[in-house]
C-alpha cells in the first residue's frame, strides 16, 4: 500500500465515521436545544434518546466511532500544509473536536461510574451556571458547536467550493451554539444547581460567590 493509498483510506474511514456520528450529534443537539423548554421537557426527550444511544450495543459502537474519529483525525494531520482558509478552519477545528471528545467522553463516563451521578440536564446546568466553573463551561461547550460546524462548512466548501452554503452551516451552529449557551443559563438570569451538582462541581472548581 502506498502512503497515498493509506491515507485515502484513513480519510474513508473518518469519512464514514464522521456521518455515523453526525447522526448522534444531531440529536444530542436538539436535546441540549431543550434547555429551552425547562429541567421536564428537556429530561422526558432526554429519556427517549437514552433509550436508542445507552442500548450496549449502539452505545459501544459510539464510543468506538468516536475514538475512531479522533484517531483517524489526528493521523490526517500529519504532512498538511493547510494554504487556504478553509483547510485551516478544518484542521483547527478538528483540533478542537479531538481535544473535547476525550475530555468530554471521558468527564461523562467517569461522572457516572465513579461520582454515581445522572448526567441528566442538571448536570450541565452545574457546569453553565456556577461561578467559577461557569468560565470554563461556556466556552468549552460553545467553541465545540461552533468546532463542528465550522468542520462540517469546510468540508463542503472544500467538496463544492460554494461560499454561501458553507457560510451558512457554519453560521447556523453558531446561532445553535449561541441558543445553546442561552438555554442552559436561562438567558443569563442563571439556573438553579440542586446539591448533589453542586456539591460535584465545587469539589473539582472549587467554591464561588
Ligand atoms: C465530530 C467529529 C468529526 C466529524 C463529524 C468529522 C467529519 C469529517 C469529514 C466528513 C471529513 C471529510 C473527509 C473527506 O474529505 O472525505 C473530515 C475531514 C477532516 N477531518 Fe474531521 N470530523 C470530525 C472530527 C475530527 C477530528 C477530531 C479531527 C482531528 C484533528 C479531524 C480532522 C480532519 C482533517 C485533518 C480532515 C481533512 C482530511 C483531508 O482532506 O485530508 N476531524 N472530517
Ligand atoms: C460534537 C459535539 C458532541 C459530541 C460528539 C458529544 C458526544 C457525546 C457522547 C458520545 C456521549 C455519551 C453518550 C452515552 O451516554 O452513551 C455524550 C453525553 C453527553 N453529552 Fe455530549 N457531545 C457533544 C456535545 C455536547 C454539548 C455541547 C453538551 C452540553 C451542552 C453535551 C453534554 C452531554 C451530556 C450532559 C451527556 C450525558 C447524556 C446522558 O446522560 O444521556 N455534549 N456526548
Amino acid at each position: 500500500m502506498t502512503t497515498e493509498s493509506k491515507r485515502q483510506a484513513v480519510k474513508t474511514l473518518h469519512y464514514f465515521s464522521g456521518i455515523t456520528l453526525s447522526l448522534f450529534i444531531g440529536i444530542h443537539l436538539l436535546n441540549h436545544l431543550f434547555s429551552f423548554a425547562g429541567p421536564e421537557a428537556h429530561m422526558a426527550l432526554m429519556e427517549k434518546f437514552r433509550k436508542v444511544y445507552r442500548h450496549p450495543v449502539i452505545e459501544t459502537i459510539l464510543v468506538l466511532v468516536v475514538l475512531v474519529q479522533v484517531v483517524s483525525g489526528v493521523k490526517l494531520l500529519f504532512n498538511r500544509k493547510p494554504k487556504i482558509l478553509a483547510e485551516k478552519i478544518q484542521i483547527y477545528s478538528g483540533l478542537y473536536l479531538s481535544l473535547f471528545l476525550v475530555g468530554h467522553v471521558g468527564a461523562v463516563f467517569a461522572s457516572r461510574m465513579f461520582e454515581h451521578l445522572d448526567t441528566n440536564f442538571y448536570y450541565t446546568v452545574a457546569g453553565f451556571n456556577l461561578h467559577p466553573a461557569t468560565l470554563f463551561f461556556i466556552p468549552y461547550y460553545f467553541l465545540d458547536v461552533c468546532a463542528i460546524s465550522l468542520h462540517v462548512a469546510a468540508i463542503h466548501y472544500l467538496k463544492t467550493r460554494s461560499k454561501w452554503s458553507a457560510r451558512l452551516i457554519g453560521g447556523t451552529g453558531i446561532v445553535v451554539a449561541m441558543l445553546i449557551v442561552a438555554g442552559y443559563t436561562n438567558w443569563f438570569q442563571w439556573r438553579e444547581t440542586p446539591p448533589k451538582e453542586r456539591a460535584f462541581i465545587e469539589k473539582y472548581f472549587g467554591k464561588g460567590y
